[in-house]
């Protein structure tokens, strides 16, 4: 083994330091300073010289944390202090009721409040020891815990080293909760799904089934994030909650921005109602808030009772899971011919709205649960608003409940349904399935797609029904029909006009609203864009050779064979040439205006627009959008409650502007 070199161990030592700082740049205070490629170049860097010099690679080193090898087993790890739990109130009453027994257990003096956010993750402990991450945590039982240390070092928010702590803050243990990201979460299951895996029922499941992964290799192509909220010193003299937090924070470590001291508990209250308003503006899941006596002297004085502290309470949001009864499982036949069971239920109030509906995904889900028609089922409403079933009740089963069995033939058109291996979907394999037309033109007329105004769900349903559309050319054919149509239940001499008026318009809409309009299996609209900005016309793509398509930007052979297949398929071929000859798609696009040539990307919520009129205005002047930040943006808009977009633009400086400053541009 060779010995390094003087300048090596600079270098490395070097590095190290520049990576950590770069981690909490981004991770940790969301200024990044370098680039992605910057980043890269320098671990790569660092990689090299531990391989070359094995013996100065060290735990806390950047270049370990995805280092650790697989285990079958974690080490078992005792909680000291123990890891106490929170008791929960739900109301203001039991919030008041709280503050006066603190009141009364204080006497004299008034206790000051920290309020925060209860977030909805894994709770995790974290041991320092000379600035440097020990070991890391489950809270298992409270007393103890599984050793989960390779696991954590994967969350790149999470230091291995803490920023310049002092003497006293060197060796401490945090407390936190370990976190998944709405969208990151989304993604994982839709890659799952995919996959024909099983799909995670939120993201606290996927977080906890994350974290108990045997290959930290696996844990680091998760995304998890971290935020501390609880702090042990030994060597310290600690005055309170909320000088811990912005202890904590000066270290280097994630601490939660959302945090109120409350003079009164009716301040404390007053944010209660505020993130019960504003939970789904958060990019992750919280459950209520978590009320604190803030000064340490009164916590220690108010103690424990069982496993919680008397100083704190977790005020709960109001739940958005409910108790009711599944009385039918039917299936709905999508676009591309998927069969999605859906759960009718009896109907049951739910966060703000009555339920009657719920998706049950697939076959795999139902039988995960072995949910059966009769059970009493708990139905949950998530950030995305869309209910799921997420358990059942077995003590409440009825000796009449059956099990669900996946019939043979489509429930809309009774052609044979059929299952792709390795799939967890069904398929209704007649492409002519009245289900699949419709779900094809309504994508086809959507504001993402060809933007035909008139063409909802019961329009759609109406003219399939009566024959005058049977695929999407049908539409561009329309104007024969033009009598029939103002005779039709619903339309008159002016509907007739708008709808004929707007299916005129769109066919200006540029290639990849076209494209992506096609619905082609894994060419969404960003996809779509991709594509159209190598290929000038959908002639050229068709064209195109499966090597050809896997040479433009992201396209891979899932992408390359989907649309090969789509175009192998005569009935398809037939489409896009009746579509072209009625002029659709030949356009070269919007005349160039003064975006022309540039890429935006959206990011937040914006005060005055939707994003799909922002993207309109965009596209007007010229200008294309984009979803993601590359090197080919040329700004980033950015609204309220912006997130990792706008990270990515300011690390690789990208201009942002705000809506104003962008409706300035634009006239
Ligand atoms: S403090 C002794 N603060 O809630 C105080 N807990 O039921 C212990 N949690 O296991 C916890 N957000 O997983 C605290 N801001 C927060 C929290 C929080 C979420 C979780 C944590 C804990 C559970 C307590």
């Amino acid at each position: 083994m060779s010995t390094a070199s003087l300048k090596d161990l600079r270098r490395i030592e070097s590095l190290r330091k520049q990576l950590h700082d770069h981690d909490y740049r981004y991770y940790v205070m969301a200024e990044p300073s370098i680039s992605d490629e910057e980043y890269d170049s320098l671990i790569r860097e660092l990689q090299v010289l531990e391989d070359r010099y094995p013996d100065t690679r060290t735990p806390d080193s950047p270049t370990q944390r995805v280092g650790g090898q697989p285990t079958k087993t974690f080490p078992t790890v005792t909680h000291d202090p123990p890891m106490l739990s929170l008791s929960n109130s739900y109301s203001e009453k039991d919030i008041l009721d709280f503050d006066r027994r603190v009141q009364s257990l204080l006497g004299e003096e008034t206790p000051l409040y920290a309020a925060e956010l209860k977030l909805d993750g894994v709770a995790v402990a974290l041991q320092y020891r000379d600035g440097k991450l020990f070991r890391g945590a489950t809270r298992g039982d409270g007393t103890s815990g599984d050793d989960i240390t390779s696991n954590l070092k994967t969350i790149r928010s999470l230091p291995l080293v803490l920023h310049a702590p002092p003497s006293h803050l060197r060796t401490i243990e945090v407390r936190g909760e370990v976190l998944m990201l709405r969208k990151d979460f989304a993604a994982l299951n839709e890659q799952r799904a995919a996959a024909g895996e099983k799909i995670f029922i939120n993201p606290r499941n996927a977080t906890a089934g994350t974290l108990k992964l045997q290959d930290p290799r696996i844990v680091a192509q998760r995304r998890m994030m971290l935020y501390v909220y609880a702090l042990h010193a030994p060597g310290a003299t600690l005055s309170s909650h909320s000088e811990n937090l912005r202890l904590m924070q000066s270290i280097g470590l994630p601490v939660s921005e959302h945090v109120r001291r409350c003079p009164s508990i009716e301040d404390a209250i007053e944010f209660w109602k505020h993130w019960e308003q504003r939970r789904d503006s958060l990019p992750y899941e919280i459950d209520g808030v978590v009320v604190k006596v803030d000064a340490i002297a009164h916590q220690q004085r108010l103690g424990a009772i069982a496993k919680s502290p008397r100083w704190a309470i977790a005020f709960k949001f109001a739940s958005r899971k409910a108790e009711t009864i599944l009385t039918e499982i039917d299936l709905q036949v999508g676009r591309t011919g998927t069969v999605t069971p859906v759960a009718h239920l009896q109907p049951v109030f739910v966060g703000g709205t009555t339920v009657s509906r719920a998706t049950l995904h697939n076959i795999d889900y139902i039988t995960e649960l072995d949910l059966r028609v009769g059970d009493s089922v708990v139905v949950e409403k998530g950030g995305d608003v869309i209910p799921k079933v997420t358990a059942i009740v077995r003590e409440k089963r009825p000796v009449s409940a059956r099990p669900f069995r996946m019939p043979a033939r489509c429930p809309v058109c009774g052609s044979p349904i059929g299952r792709p291996a390795g799939e967890s979907n069904y398929y209704c394999e007649n492409t002519e399935c009245p289900a699949q037309v419709q779900g094809r033109i309504e994508h086809f007329a959507h504001r993402g797609a060809m933007d035909i105004e008139g063409l909802g769900t019961a329009n759609v349903e109406q003219l399939v029904g009566l024959g005058l559309l049977k695929n999407v050319a049908d539409l561009y054919s329309l104007t024969h029909q033009r009598a029939r149509l103002v005779g039709l239940e619903r339309w008159g001499e002016k509907s007739t006009q708008n709808l004929l008026d707007a299916i005129e318009r769109s066919k200006t809409q540029p290639l990849h609203r076209f494209l992506f309009a096609l619905g082609i299996r894994h060419v969404g609209a960003g996809v779509a864009r991709i594509l159209a900005s190598r290929f000038p016309s959908m002639a050229a793509l068709q064209n195109a050779t499966s090597e050809e398509l896997q040479q433009v930007g992201t396209i891979g052979p899932r992408i390359a064979e989907s649309i090969q297949l789509f175009f192998r398929e005569r009935h398809n071929r037939d489409i896009v040439r009746r579509l072209a000859d009625a002029g659709v798609g030949l356009s070269a696009g919007p005349a160039p205006g003064t975006l022309s040539g540039k890429t935006f990307v959206l990011t937040g919520t914006l005060a005055h627009h939707t994003r799909e009129e922002a993207t309109r205005l965009i596209e007007a002047k010229g200008g294309t959008v984009a979803s993601n930040v590359s090197k080919a943006t040329a700004y980033v808009i950015v609204g309220e409650n912006a997130g990792s977009k706008l990270e990515k633009a300011r690390r690789m400086g990208i201009p942002t502007l705000t809506e104003n400053e962008f409706l300035t541009m634009i006239r």
